[in-house]
């Protein structure tokens, strides 16, 4: 029986998407999209525009596909703004990172080099190993509202009333939680008084949550996880995601871990370790920018296997993760894992993974996701964190207090069943004891 579902606008006219860094991962991002829109590429990986939803029983033979079934933008919809600190074009970057070849730039260079980023809000201190030269000046405060002049303007040059803000920006340095980011009024006053806790990132969330606009992280950075920003995204009803795409070696991880887990084998050790040469490996060679994605890469495990619960099988569990730049991979980075699991009455095994991934082919299609769903959930009246998008990180957000759920099968049931819930369909939870009935 559907019931009611939820009043959701419908996703009229242009979408403005505005990537925080014109890096790797953004530049394969509005590639691809170009491309797909030309009929030129498939979205592989990408659960909008490829997933289905089953709906109702197995036996009603009902499993549109998601885009069918949602009001979701259209790819032709989309329009790109960015910031960086430097000032290639999209082109320029995109060749720069040499994820993709020339055969799928060249068709779409007109608009790739017509996509300049803005100055970035940029404080090297929170970024070491970058030396940025297009940079906007001034307090924090003023480089608020300097980002609050790109967002408006850029709104009004390409007629679009809805934006989504995605950080695709080089991870910044490990920051707790202080006296800054308590509340928003705090963070105002912290802004006044160019706080130099403020992280630049908080800056863009900043910007675009006061608009009422939604903000997604792809970087393990504090940004919006502070109640300040919490605060202004209740507000301003505008919706939060993040944190750190999940990618490569992690995501495998909440692949695999969930399968030891349902057979109940013991884990003793998990040793994780990476090459990669892109400018992303170059700035978390720095140890400070590793220490935020080490934080948010040590954090699966835990969740998934709960040693509280089980101390004979992951008590004395060992997990230890390296990231190594090495520049003759690019982009392409190799992740090996060794995972030294024991079983029936303690007799040890190992399984070894080597994972030969593209980092930005793996992280484009969940930026497009991510865009599209985070304007979904504007247009459905949700607001602050959206945990239904925890599939899309390594380190997700959750109200205060609350674990998150890091199992990619249970994230992924999540995110549908709020789609379901969204558009009135029932909830699936896989009893199935009525097909057994007489
Ligand atoms: N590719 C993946 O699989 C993956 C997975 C998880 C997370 N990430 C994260 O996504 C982010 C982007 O990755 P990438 O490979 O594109 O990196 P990249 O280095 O190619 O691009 C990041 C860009 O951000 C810019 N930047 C840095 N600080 C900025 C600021 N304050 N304002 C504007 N621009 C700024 C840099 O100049 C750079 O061009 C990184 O933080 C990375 O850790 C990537």
């Amino acid at each position: 029986m559907a019931r009611q579902g939820v009043e959701i606008k419908k996703a009229e006219g242009k979408l403005g998407v505005l990537l925080v860094g014109l890096g790797a991962v953004s530049t394969t991002f509005v590639a691809g999209v170009e491309l797909i829109k030309r009929g030129l590429a498939h979205p592989i990986g990408s659960l909008t525009q490829i997933g289905t939803i089953r709906l109702g029983k197995r036996t009603d033979g009902k499993t549109p596909k998601i885009k069918d079934f949602i009001p979701l933008t259209q790819l032709e919809d989309l329009v790109f703004g960015a910031w960086d600190v430097f000032a290639d074009d999209a082109f320029e970057a995109a060749s720069k990172a040499g994820v993709l070849e020339n055969t799928h730039l060249q068709p779409i260079q007109e608009t790739l080099h017509a996509l300049k980023p803005w100055p970035a809000a940029f404080d090297k201190n929170f970024v070491k190993k970058l030396d940025g030269t297009h940079i906007k000046k001034g307090t924090r405060r003023e480089l608020a509202d300097q980002v609050i002049a790109d967002i408006e303007q850029f709104k009004k040059e390409n007629g679009c009333d809805r934006i989504v803000t995605i950080w695709c920006g080089s991870t910044e340095v490990y920051k707790e939680v202080g006296p800054a980011h308590q509340s928003l009024k705090a963070f105002e006053q912290a802004l006044d008084q160019d706080d130099q806790s403020i992280a630049p990132s908080m800056i863009y969330a900043y910007a675009s949550l006061k608009l009422g606009f939604p903000f997604a992280n792809g970087a393990p950075n504090l940004t919006t996880d502070i109640p300040a920003l919490l605060e202004l995204a209740q507000e301003t009803h505008s919706p939060i995601s993040g944190k750190d795409f999940k990618t490569g070696q992690t995501l495998m991880k909440t692949i695999l871990a969930p399968g030891f887990k349902a057979r109940y084998l013991g884990i003793e050790g998990w040793f994780s370790t990476n090459i990669l040469g892109n400018r992303d490996g170059e700035v978390l060679d720095d140890p400070e920018s590793f220490k935020t994605k080490e934080a948010s890469k040590l954090g699966v495990l835990d969740t998934i296997l709960q040693p509280h619960l089980y101390p004979e099988l992951y008590g004395n569990l060992y997990h230890k993760v390296r990231i190594n730049y090495y520049p003759p991979r690019g982009d392409n980075k190799e992740g090996w894992d060794n995972i030294d699991l024991v079983g029936w009455l303690g007799y040890p095994m190992q399984i070894k993974v080597d994972f030969l991934c593209r980092d930005s082919i793996l992280a484009a299609p969940l930026v497009l996701d991510l865009v599209l769903f985070s304007d979904l959930a504007k247009r459905a009246g949700l607001k602050g964190i959206q945990e239904w998008l925890s599939f899309y990180y390594k380190s997700p957000m959750t109200a205060p207090g609350l674990y998150p759920e890091h199992n990619l099968f249970i994230q992924e049931m999540k995110l549908k069943n709020t789609l379901r819930f969204l558009m009135g369909e029932e909830q699936i939870t896989h009893l199935g004891l009525d097909y057994y009935e007489q």
